[in-house]
């Protein structure tokens, strides 16, 4: 490293002035006003010669002469650019900052200081942190012009970026604001890197500050980025040679040309131009300027008439629906057809498309298929937790952190006016006394209204009626009626595991492997591991833990490639599978033992899909009451009554002790406690294990149930047959017993389960019994009064009648 003073540049007779709050920097260009007489002559003086000058801060801004001990001894020799008088005695100067420099001497005092200088050689250490950080300070110096909403912004990065790092080190100091003290100190900091790290340091700190400040006092803040904004502004001046007039045109003329140019409608234009004659009559730093700024700005930036050329055909359409989803065929079908409907009729009545389905089925996914497939862009809003009408509506442009709803802030985000806008999650919206957002969303989806929706900021109508909404929910109960009316309904059930295992294969591997820069050489899994990471490591209707469960492959593939080597190699197989995922996540459940007396198994459907569970019935001595337990909704508790009810009447028909259920407290338990479970669809699963209970006679394994009861033992439909027989089938079920009422949803059935399953479709309790329970019921044999628990219980197991010959032999006492 070549340094040292000695070499350096020696500046003799260099005419000083001592600046009030300010430091110049090195390679910036700064105006000021110069009132003090002796700062007038040094000012004259150098002018003369070579209009070279000295610049240093006083260390107290309030000293009208200040001697050598109030002046920092550090400061940077300028050139003069300009001088301007101002008035009779003050003077306005437009100085070039050229170089660290340091007095060595005050040579003479009076009529102005004159000293002996000596430049500072900058150090440039070339550490490799630097280039890192130097990429940090200008991402954190565009927030920070950002934030103060400085109107260079355009114009000062990309200038900064030509400089070298000394020198943009030097501007970046300049612009932002901090004590004097801490821009001496950067002024004194030879150290390019370690100039740096300060700087990081001072703008993290300065951006935080600003934060902290709108959310306490957006008064105080605005004003705070006022002055910021003065001060950064006299970087660059007019007049400076690096300010070109065109980068700043008049704000006002500059508006005008935009509103012109975004070819708003007429009610949109016009409000437009009233609000630029008001910004022109603010002052331009005021609070009300800033508000109207940003309205402006939305306005001017929404797509009134971008649109995306459509692409219209299906066989395209349909290649690339192809393309990003395995199997769906059902599902692509309905797609196309929609799309072409929307070909058809110019604006087709209340077709949204509705996709409904479990997580991880490919709803989101399907959406931005659909938009790629018709060429339009793509948004997604998640309703999730959206609860007030505000945020789909915006807020009333009446305070400072008013903006557009989420509506018109996703539009502006497409750029266009014909996107395909996914409305995700509708089902979580939520709905509560502060403005209904569901309402506010019929408006957005009504093609009687959207053409004209009205965002209280945007506050003129815009046309949402080329848009085309696609929602997504995971269950309709919660939707609202007048919504699920508007809706073209798709629904998902789910994969089976043959499916599972070619998205695997064919989509969620491959995606993976890439998004992991990972090559075939480096990872290869046989269908049979995948098949076993399926059935082991996840219980899903879609495919998200399965995706999961392959990211946590490809990362510990990495991790080895990165240690062993880019041709590294690793093989997945059943066997080694647990040292990529570790112990499997389920076993075989224990729906394939062995029949037991008084528990059944039952069909439910949930938000998350399809799934079996165990209903447990239990007998204690007692007095007929009727207890149940496992998180159970209010519906599925009242089902469950009805069930018992049903069981008290069968009991007298049956040759049991009649009162039998008198002498006991029966306790119904659905374990997996931690899931709720509602819904009415378990009635024939719980009469099913009580009676299995009272009668002693096992429910076959082999069957899973589904249906509503009635008291009198009619069998009622149910809803999501798909999505339970897929989680019946995907737990080795393989025959089911559903209400005749639900016939007509058998009608798509994915294949494997019309091959392989048996379902019986019932009317009665009579015939679920029949089938459920592995022995026939003892029937109560003409004439005979049935007979009393009291006191021989075992008299409920006397002989049966006629043709009905029981399996075990009978108990003759
Ligand atoms: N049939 C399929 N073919 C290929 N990939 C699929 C298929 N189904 C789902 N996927 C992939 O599975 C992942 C999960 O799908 P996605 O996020 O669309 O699910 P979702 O139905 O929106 O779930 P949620 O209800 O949780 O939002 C995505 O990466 C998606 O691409
Ligand atoms: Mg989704």
């Amino acid at each position: 490293m070549q340094d040292s003073s000695e070499h350096s540049e020696v500046l003799r007779n260099i005419p000083l002035i001592p600046l009030r709050d300010l430091v110049v920097f090195p390679a910036t260009l700064v105006p000021f006003v110069v009132g003090r007489s002796s700062s007038i002559q040094a000012l004259e003086k150098a002018a003369e010669k070579d209009k070279m000058i000295f610049l240093a801060a006083q260390m107290d801004a309030s000293i009208d002469n200040p001697t050598a001990k109030d002046i920092y001894s550090v400061g940077v020799t300028a050139k003069i650019i300009r001088t301007i008088k101002s008035d009779d005695k003050n003077m306005k100067v437009i100085v070039e900052g050229k170089s660290r420099a340091r007095i060595v001497e005050y040579l003479s005092t009076y009529p102005y200081y004159q000293i002996l200088a000596k430049v500072i050689k900058e150090v440039d250490d070339h550490a490799p942190e630097g280039k890192e950080l130097l990429k940090r300070v200008l991402a954190l110096f565009e927030d920070y012009l950002k934030l103060i909403q400085n109107a260079n912004l355009d114009s000062i990065i990309p200038a900064l970026r030509e400089n070298t790092p000394d020198r943009i080190t030097d501007i970046v100091a300049s612009h932002v604001y901090m004590p004097l003290e801490e821009k001496q100190n950067l002024l004194e900091t030879a150290n390019s890197l370690e100039r740096l790290r300060r700087l990081n340091y001072v703008l993290e700190n300065e951006i935080l500050k600003i934060h902290a400040s709108y959310q306490k006092d957006p008064q105080r803040a605005n004003r705070r980025r006022v002055t910021l904004k003065d001060q950064a502004q006299k970087i660059f001046p007019p007049g400076s040679p690096n300010f070109r007039k065109e980068d700043q045109p008049n704000e006002i003329e500059e508006l005008r040309q935009k509103v012109a140019k975004a070819k708003m409608p007429a009610d949109a234009e016009e409000k437009a131009y009233k609000e630029i004659e008001r910004l022109e009559a603010m002052p331009p730093m005021s609070a009300e300027a800033t508000v109207s700024r940003n309205y402006l700005d939305w306005l001017i930036s929404l797509p009134w008439v971008k649109k995306s050329r459509e692409k219209r055909e299906l066989e395209e359409a349909e290649r690339i629906l192809n393309e990003d989803h395995h199997g769906l065929d059902k599902v692509k079908e309905r797609i196309l057809e929609y799309l072409s409907i929307r070909q058809l009729v110019k604006n087709p009545r209340g077709v949204i498309l509705g996709l409904i389905g479990p997580p991880g089925v490919g709803k989101s996914s399907l959406g931005k298929s659909i938009a790629r497939a018709t060429g339009r862009k793509f948004v997604r809003l998640s309703l999730g937790g959206v609860r007030d009408e505000a945020e789909i509506r915006g807020h009333r442009r009446t305070y400072i952190g008013a903006y557009p709803g989420r509506i018109i802030q996703m539009i502006k985000r497409a750029g266009t006016r014909n996107p395909v806008f996914l409305l995700d999650e509708v089902d979580k919206m939520s709905m509560d006394f502060r403005g209904d957002p569901a309402s506010a969303l019929m408006e957005v989806l009504d093609p009687e209204q959207n053409s004209t929706f009205l965002d209280h900021y945007i506050d003129t109508d815009f046309d949402l009626s080329q848009v085309m909404f696609i929602i997504t929910a995971n269950m309709l109960d919660p939707v609202p009626k007048p919504l699920v009316d508007r809706m073209e309904i798709i629904r998902l059930p789910g994969y089976t595991e043959d499916e599972k295992l070619q998205i695997a294969k064919r989509f969620l591997l491959p995606k993976q492997m890439e998004a992991h820069g990972l090559t075939e050489a480096n990872l290869k899994i046989s269908d049979q591991s995948l098949l076993k990471l399926i059935r082991s490591y996840t219980r899903e209707a879609g495919v998200r833990s399965l995706e999961r469960e392959m990211t946590t492959i490809c990362r510990k593939v990495v991790k080895r490639v990165v240690e062993k080597g880019k041709e590294h190699g690793e093989k997945v197989t059943p066997r080694n599978l647990e040292s990529f995922l570790g112990v499997p996540k389920f076993r075989r459940s224990e729906f394939d033992k062995r029949d037991e007396v008084g528990v059944s198994t039952g069909m439910a459907w949930t938000e998350f899909g399809g799934e079996l569970l165990r209903f447990e019935a239990n007998k204690i001595h007692g007095k007929g009451n009727f207890t149940l337990t496992g998180q159970l909704g209010e519906i599925m508790q009242e089902s469950a009554q009805a069930a018992f009810s049903f069981v008290r009447g069968k009991i007298y028909e049956l040759d049991i002790a009649r009162d039998l259920h008198r002498n006991f407290d029966i306790h119904v338990h659905v374990p997996e406690g931690s899931t709720p479970k509602e819904g009415p669809s378990a009635g024939i699963t719980i009469a099913t294990a009580i009676l299995s209970l009272l009668t002693e006679i096992p429910v076959s394994k082999k069957v899973a149930l589904s249906g509503e009861i009635t008291l009198k033992g009619k069998v009622l439909p149910v809803g999501g047959i798909k999505e339970k027989l897929l989680a019946a089938y995907r737990e080795g079920i393989r025959e089911a017993v559903l209400p005749l009422d639900n016939k007509p949803d058998l009608k798509d059935l994915p294949k494997v389960i019309k091959q392989n399953m048996i379902i019986h479709l019932v009317e009665t309790m009579d015939e679920v019994l029949k089938i459920a329970l592995t022995r026939e019921l003892p029937k109560k044999p003409e004439g005979r009064e049935p007979a009393t628990a009291t006191p021989a219980p075992a008299e409920r197991k006397a002989r049966t009648g006629e043709g009905e010959a029981p399996k075990e032999p009978p108990l003759t006492n």
